[in-house]
């Protein structure tokens, strides 16, 4: 997989910053704000790599537009604004960075529960427009007061920390996160059902994801305390709005604090403008420090990629972090060539279902699992699909076209057949009738053939060029007639080697400079593949 990124298109106002870090390198960068849409296709399609806040929708739209685009960098958290199964489907990296703005999110959040319990906005408002009112503004303590954290993760866990200097009782619920470790940071972790009763003020802290949509919903909220307080500073949808207006007017909801809508930014005001709700136009993360943090991130992030470093806050294809490390390539190598070895070997195709069995063997080549199952598929399904194949999209590419596939790591066994390294991949393909096992390994830098169909090369056959790959039977010499018939089209042979027999084959392997039109048959031999690497 190439991770070269020359061009960054850099929208939604990141902090210049990003595009600093990245010229440093050598990137070259082009900023551009408020595109439409045809304009955003244009440039998506000229650069390798976009960054973005929540703005841009990089939708399939754009990622179909562009055969360029590696990589989508996300300065801040949540992805919702990127389809991240389309930009998997097109081979394209996401990234985002997700504690740079945790700090601020967690301040605002704070900030919002304050102005809650003070009717601070309103307030304020009220004085900017003369009129000094101090009873319709009586607030209420937070000390003694029960707060519930749903969604006890970066954001939620920093709230805790901060709303128990107010003296709250804080009380949450996060399906990951053990009780006890909650119960370290403070929180009384307990099952939502046991939650709504007995809190204050709820705020929640979780994606917006289907299970979460609407999670404060009118069931809950008849659950919940009278005059209970909600804050949502995540996502819009996460509280239904209009559950949420119902029980305001109702008045068994005491107030809300919204940063985020459903829509954004909302056409329908009504709850903005509510008395009882005070509301900010996605606030969160919006500092100097935020906004700087996650631009630095980010950029860092592209440049750590493109330096071989290891891959952070990739969202889409986590296994890939450390496909860059330099001691990796030739592994990965070895396995696009393994698995394109393979899927001419199993040729022609009598069946498209296709079970390809990987055993890693030793330490070093088993902790590359997360990525050299997917090398393998992308050099099997070359040619074989309409998209640019690669590391990210080569594991969801062959489930569609019926590729079953299962790795199994030895970490602590040797190689099964006299191939030199203890490290080494082992590849069995079944295919309808045709069935083919190849040892490999690259412990030596190359990739490197051992052994096919239980025929040894001792000193290894490197895997590169243009190859032919004769099978023979043990009592055949074809190797005269292989090599007239190569030098008969002209074919310039750089090597012939033969396999070590079985009992019932032996496998002779020509390499050339170029593709061979091989039109004639070898007697005494068959060509079951010629590939080029
Ligand atoms: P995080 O991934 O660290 O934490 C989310 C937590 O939610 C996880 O611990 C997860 O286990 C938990 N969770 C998932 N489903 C749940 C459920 N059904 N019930 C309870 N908990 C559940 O994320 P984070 O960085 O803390 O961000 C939290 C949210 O805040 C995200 O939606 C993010 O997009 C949003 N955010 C908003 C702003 C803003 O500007 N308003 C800024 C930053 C982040
Ligand atoms: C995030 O998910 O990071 C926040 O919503 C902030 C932002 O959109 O910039």
């Amino acid at each position: 997989m190439s991770f070269r990124v020359k061009r960054v298109l850099l929208l939604d106002g990141v902090d210049p910053v990003c595009g600093q870090i990245l010229m440093d390198v050598g990137i070259s960068v082009t900023t551009r704000n408020k595109l439409t849409k045809e304009q955003l296709l244009k440039e998506v399609a000229e650069h390798d790599g976009v960054i973005v806040r929540s703005a841009t929708k990089v939708t399939e739209e754009v990622l179909a537009a562009s055969d360029r685009l590696r990589i989508i960098g996300r300065a801040g958290t949540g992805v919702d604004n990127i389809d991240v199964q389309a930009a998997t489907r097109h081979g394209v990296i996401v990234m985002n960075t997700p504690g740079g703005n945790t700090l601020s999110a967690a301040e605002h959040t704070c900030a919002m529960v304050c102005a809650l319990s003070r009717c601070l906005p309103q307030a304020c408002a009220a004085l900017k427009a003369g009129s000094w009112d101090r009873k319709s503004f009586l607030g209420y303590e937070l000390h003694g007061k029960t707060l519930a954290i749903i969604g006890l993760g970066r954001i939620g866990r920093e709230v805790a920390k901060r709303m128990q200097a107010f003296g709250m009782t804080i009380i949450g619920y996060d399906p990951v996160t053990p009780v006890e470790v909650a119960a370290e940071w403070g929180v009384e972790s307990l099952p939502l059902e046991s939650v709504w009763p007995r809190a204050d003020y709820i705020t929640v802290h979780t994606p917006l994801l289907p299970h979460t949509k609407n999670l404060i919903n009118d069931e809950v909220l008849a659950k919940c305390k009278s005059g209970v307080r909600i804050v949502n500073v995540a996502r819009g949808g996460i509280v239904d709005e209009a559950a949420l207006l119902r029980a305001l007017e109702a008045g068994t909801c005491g107030g809300a604090a919204l940063d985020v809508f459903q829509e954004e930014p909302p056409t329908d005001l009504t709850l903005c403008k509510h008395p009882k709700v005070v509301c900010t136009p996605h606030l969160g993360a919006n500092t100097v420090e935020a906004q700087r943090r996650v631009a630095v991130e980010v950029a860092q992030q592209i440049v750590d990629m493109v330096n071989g470093r290891p891959l952070v806050g990739v969202v889409n294809a986590p296994g890939l972090t450390n496909a860059t490390n330099d001691a990796c390539k030739p592994w990965i190598e070895l396995a696009q060539a393994l698995g394109c070895l393979a899927n001419h070997l199993s040729q022609p195709v009598e069946t498209p279902s296709l079970t390809l069995n990987v055993d890693l063997y030793g330490s070093e080549v088993s902790k590359m699992e997360a990525f050299l199952g997917p090398a393998l598929l992308v050099g099997l399904l070359k040619g074989m699909t309409q998209n640019g194949i690669n590391l990210v999209n080569a594991p969801m590419l062959a489930k569609e076209v019926g590729v079953s596939f299962v790795v199994r790591t030895h970490p602590d066994k040797p190689a099964p057949l006299a191939c030199s390294a203890t490290d080494a991949i082992q590849v069995e393909i079944l295919r309808g009738f045709k069935s083919h096992a190849l040892l490999g390994s690259a412990a030596a830098g190359q990739a490197t053939l051992y052994a096919l169909d239980g025929c040894v090369w001792e000193s290894g056959l490197t895997l590169g060029r243009n190859m032919l790959f004769f099978s023979a039977s043990p009592s055949a010499s074809p190797l005269a007639a292989i090599a007239t018939q190569l030098m008969a089209v002209h074919a310039v042979v750089t090597s012939l080697l033969s396999s070590a027999p079985t009992n019932k084959e032996v496998w002779h392997v020509a390499r050339t400079n170029s593709t061979v039109d091989l039109t004639t048959g070898v007697p005494g031999a068959r060509l079951v593949a010629q590939v080029t690497f």
